[in-house]
């Protein structure tokens, strides 16, 4: 048997919320790391919204002694809490432990002879829904670049009704994610058959869903990547013999979809203070249910 013919197991876990989990269960991540090891383990995919900008650097470093597997992660809307979008990705650019790699600067990872890895965290962009009543996020109002663009009495007080500035610098944000993926998507399925795709937002309508429910159009802008979504589909429309598989969490619901003939879709389920990983697997690329530890 050769290494290709070998089982990967790979343990996702998204909305991580180690800010959180670290006042509620302290030692919840001695038990992963338990865990991780007896399930043999080999990488660990991270799902975005792993704590928050004041404290992603050393909740990682944390992670990786206690987990010891190589990690790739993506980021999320809540590591931008309280800074800035460019200062948060520069320092995951600049991040050197060894065995973390941010998959936005990685670009293409092979898990084996026929399968790829890529990832970006992507956003809510806007781009699907009702721009005039959709869900207001406290993003908006803790993330540096989203702050710059709201006028604060009309959010806090008026209803926010002044909604354009969001609204297209959260385009912009989908599209410039989108153009990331985009590229990697296409340097991966130069060479492979199978693409596995990390991403926090979920790009597709099918898995935003809330409550076991379909997604709602107020829900859409701040829930769904959809620039990516249509990016996806044509790109997997026009490579009928390439698989794709999405693993996207934020919308913390447990949902599954076949997009289309060639495309898989995850929505993994998160609680603020949980932590649960799901086991991804090379033999024809399942997902296992998500445990609690
Ligand atoms: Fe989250
Ligand atoms: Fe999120």
């Amino acid at each position: 048997m050769t290494i290709d013919e070998m089982s990967i197991k790979l343990a996702w876990i998204s909305d991580l919320h180690l800010d959180h989990l670290e006042k509620k269960d302290p030692d919840a991540l001695v038990r992963l790391g338990a865990a991780l090891e007896s399930e043999g383990a080999a990488h660990i995919l991270l799902g975005g919204d792993i704590a928050d900008s004041r404290c992603f650097e050393t909740g990682l470093e944390h992670f990786l002694d206690v987990t010891r597997c190589l990690i790739y992660f993506v980021l999320g809307n809540h590591d931008y809490y309280f800074g800035s979008i460019v200062d948060v990705r520069r320092r995951a650019a600049a991040l050197s432990l060894p065995g973390l790699q941010w998959l936005p600067k990685t670009g293409v990872v092979e898990l084996n002879s026929d399968t790829a890895l890529i990832g970006h965290g992507g956003c809510g962009d806007a781009h699907r829904g009702d721009m005039e009543n959709f869900i207001l996020l406290t993003d908006y109002a803790a993330i540096k670049e989203l702050a710059a663009t709201i006028n604060h009495e009309d959010f806090w007080i008026n209803g926010f009704r002044e909604r354009s500035a969001l609204i297209n610098k959260l385009r912009q944000m989908g599209e410039e994610a989108s153009q990331n993926l985009k590229n990697n998507l296409e340097k991966a399925a130069d060479r492979y058959k199978r693409i596995l795709i990390l991403t926090h937002v979920t790009p597709f309508v099918e898995t935003c869903t809330y409550r076991d429910s379909p997604g709602t159009d107020r829900g859409f802008p701040g829930f769904l990547w959809d620039s990516m979504g249509i990016k996806l589909k044509s790109f997997a429309a026009e490579h009928p013999d390439t698989e794709f598989m999405v693993l996207s969490g934020h919308t913390h619901e447990d949902s599954y979809a076949r997009v289309a003939s060639n495309i898989r879709a995850w929505s993994s389920p998160a609680e603020y203070g949980e932590l649960r990983y799901r086991i991804v697997e090379s033999s024809g690329w399942t997902v296992g249910p998500s445990i609690l530890v």
